[in-house]
């Protein structure tokens, strides 16, 4: 049977980012082997021409799973029929920026972006947010888009959850994929709170299994909430293919399901659960299966824990405030 192939729309697309990004979304990655694409690239027009460049490569490559690039630097455009958007393109912190030069910048471009995705993408569109502020930035365009049900919106903070994984099994010298139900909690930024209290290694609860709440509190939690800045320092550059590795997790762990005993970290718009606000995007344990996805509940939040999780929630209530006032949302 011949497939209708899936539209999906990457904003900055000549970015960074966006080139380890595509590659991957052509060669199957991001939906499945035998699903097939249709790309609709969005830029600013000084991003058109290297967006063309990397078409023609795009093209060079043969995909036989990839049905068609378009390039746009007209959100409208870019957004038509979207089954899939992954807003990456942002404008980045400059120097002498302040936080709220910042979170207006970036609303002159996730509001018109919601509002594009709003009228003009497939009923079924899935959105996640990678430029940063991510989470906010998601509350930015989910609120220009009313007509789309609000948890379609989602913020990425799989890399935060794949930087936890990979840093715990270094300290326990297991493999990442004995590690189960880890956690990242709240903001994808320096609040952010990896927990590995309800985490399983081998089957042995991780928190056991780790025993040093020292390590836990002054090496691991740091080491994961600062590792963007990390990689920025080593690299001059922020990371690119671990944040398009993480994208392509997300959407694809979204669409097809977690396996079975085990959950994902994704900033998606709370219900309430867990004493987060509702509405705001903050990172929760989630299963996904049918293309949906569901906030694990039920799991005991200790001292150490709520602490850390309120912490970064106040965080993204404060952006959302900001926002709020910039008339943003
Ligand atoms: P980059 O500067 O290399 O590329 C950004 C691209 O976006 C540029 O090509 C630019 O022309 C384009 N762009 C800017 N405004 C646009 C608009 N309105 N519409 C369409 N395109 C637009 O940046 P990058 O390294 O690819 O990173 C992109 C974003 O992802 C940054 O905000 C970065 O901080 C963020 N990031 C998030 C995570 C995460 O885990 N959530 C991880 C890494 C990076
Ligand atoms: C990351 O976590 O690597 C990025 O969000 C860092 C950044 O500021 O772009």
């Amino acid at each position: 049977m011949t497939r209708t192939p899936v539209n999906v729309t990457v904003t900055g697309a000549a970015g960074q980012i966006g080139y380890a990004l595509l590659f991957r979304i052509a060669s199957g990655h991001l939906l499945g082997a035998d699903v097939p694409v249709k790309l609709r690239l969005l830029e600013i027009p000084q991003g058109v021409k290297a967006a063309e460049g990397t078409a023609m490569e795009l093209d060079d490559c043969a995909f036989p799973l990839l049905k068609g690039i378009d390039i746009f630097d007209d959100p409208n455009q870019g957004f038509e029929g979207a089954n899939v958007a992954l807003l990456v393109g942002a404008r980045p912190r400059t120097k002498g920026m302040e936080r709220g030069d910042l979170l207006a910048a970036n609303g002159g471009i996730f509001k018109p972006q919601g509002k594009a995705i709003n009228d003009h993408a497939a009923d079924d569109i899935k959105v996640l947010v990678v430029g940063n502020p991510a989470n906010t930035n998601a509350l930015i365009a989910q609120a220009a888009a009313p007509d789309v049900p609000a948890e379609r919106f989602t913020a990425m903070t799989r890399l935060d959850h794949n930087r936890a994984l990979s840093q715990l099994a270094a300290k326990t010298g297991t493999s990442v994929e004995d590690i189960k139900r880890l956690t990242i909690w709240g903001n994808h930024s320096a609040t952010q709170y990896p927990d590995i209290f309800h985490a399983e290694i081998a089957g042995k609860n991780a928190a056991e299994v780790v025993n040093d709440e020292a390590w836990l509190a002054d090496t691991f939690i740091p080491t994961v909430a600062k590792r963007g800045a990390a990689i920025i320092e080593a690299r001059g550059a922020s990371s690119a293919a671990s944040a398009a590795n993480a994208a392509i997790d997300h959407v694809h762990t979204w669409v097809n399901g977690t396996a079975a005993g085990d959950w994902t970290s994704m900033g998606i718009p709370s219900d309430g659960s867990y004493g987060v606000p509702e509405g705001l995007i903050s990172s929760f344990p989630v299963t996904c299966a049918n293309g949906t996805y569901e906030i694990v509940q039920g799991l005991e939040i200790n001292d150490f824990s709520r602490t850390r999780i309120d912490a970064s929630v106040a965080e993204l209530a404060e952006e959302r405030d900001a926002v709020r006032e910039l008339g943003l949302i």
